[in-house]
């Protein structure tokens, strides 16, 4: 591969300084055992609605694998279900992250348990408390990523501050679905990129048919930022987190008018969602999903992103 080792990604075993971005429903364990064994850290990813059972069918995937892998949580899910955190130890992740929430405790059990601590920031000010409160790796997470994140600074620019002030690794996050991203943020200093977009359609990922297609034929300028959905399902996200996902008839009909998502609404979303109708069901992706032309293996993305196949002999 093309790309650069950093003394983290050494650190952590990796051969590529990527690391395939925790995504409920859609970073299941198959994803994360891929992409380990293309030679990046997979994340098995725990969402909004995880749960420890889901958590344990997923570790399944990664039983067997000699490559190190991660597991990433909610901060306010692992609140609701503690049980989640546990059975995450048990499992003895490489790297443990736990974002979107104030408890910082599980920062220590996680030392206790031998596993290197990340968590999601969007402004100097979070990566700051982040570092005091003891976490080993920061991810940079940019106003362009996909999904939830609060989108205050964008990727490069958040990056560069973040990177002046702390001594911890830091990985950069959000829109970054490309070599010629990838190079960058590595040029500019990242200890590597953890990246969702660019992955969630692969073969390898959990994500229905109907989203794949729906990511393929987006356009980096398809995309919003809403708690529309948030509100309709009734998910206790902070109102300064909203996701970024695909641009749909749901949103343009209720974002920013949440307050008036009635029952009939969260019906039809529910029908939608059962019928992959993602005309009106959400698909979480950031700016970087125009980069997304295929459904393709993981190997695949990940010799694109190292610059080993070039975009235009891929398509
Ligand atoms: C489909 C999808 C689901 C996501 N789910 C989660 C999640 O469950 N937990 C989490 O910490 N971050 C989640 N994220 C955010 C990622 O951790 C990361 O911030 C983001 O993917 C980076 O931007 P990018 O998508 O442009 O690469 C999700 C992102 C996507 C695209």
């Amino acid at each position: 591969m093309d790309l650069p080792d950093t003394p983290w990604s050494e650190a952590m075993r990796l051969e590529v300084p990527v690391v395939s971005a925790p995504m409920g429903g859609v970073a299941g364990g198959a994803l994360a055992a891929a992409v380990s064994r293309a030679g990046g850290l997979g994340m098995i990813g725990m969402g909004s609605s995880a749960t420890t059972s889901m958590l344990r069918e997923q570790l399944g995937h990664v039983g067997g694998l000699d490559r190190p892998f991660g597991i990433g949580l909610i901060g306010w899910r692992v609140r609701d279900e503690p049980a989640l955190l546990t059975t995450a130890l048990e499992a003895r992740p490489a790297l443990l992250s736990v974002s979107f929430g104030d408890d910082v405790t599980w920062i220590g059990r996680a030392h206790d348990a031998g596993c290197e601590t990340a968590t999601q920031v969007a402004d100097l000010e979070g990566a700051l408390r982040a570092v005091d409160a003891g976490v080993d790796v920061l991810v940079a997470r940019g106003a362009e990523g996909g999904g939830h994140g609060r989108p205050r600074v964008a990727t490069l620019t958040l990056l560069a501050q973040i990177l002046d002030r702390v001594e911890v690794p830091v990985l950069s996050a959000g829109g970054i679905g490309s070599a010629r991203a990838l190079a960058a943020v590595l040029a500019a200093g990242a200890a590597g990129a953890w990246l969702g977009t660019a992955f969630a359609a692969c073969r390898e990922s959990l994500l229905p048919d109907g989203a794949r297609q729906a990511m393929i034929a987006a356009h980096a300028t398809d995309t919003v930022t809403t708690r529309a959905f948030d509100v309709a399902f009734g998910y206790p996200w902070p109102a300064h987190t909203p996701e970024r996902l695909l641009r749909n008839a749901f949103t343009d009909r209720w974002d920013g008018r949440e307050e008036e998502i009635d029952g009939a609404a969260v019906d039809a979303l529910h029908t939608a969602i059962a019928r992959q109708d993602y005309r009106v069901a959400p698909v979480n992706a950031g700016q970087g999903v125009g980069e997304v032309t295929a459904v393709e293996s993981v190997a695949t993305v990940i010799a694109r992103l190292a610059g080993v196949i070039h975009p235009a002999d891929s398509r």
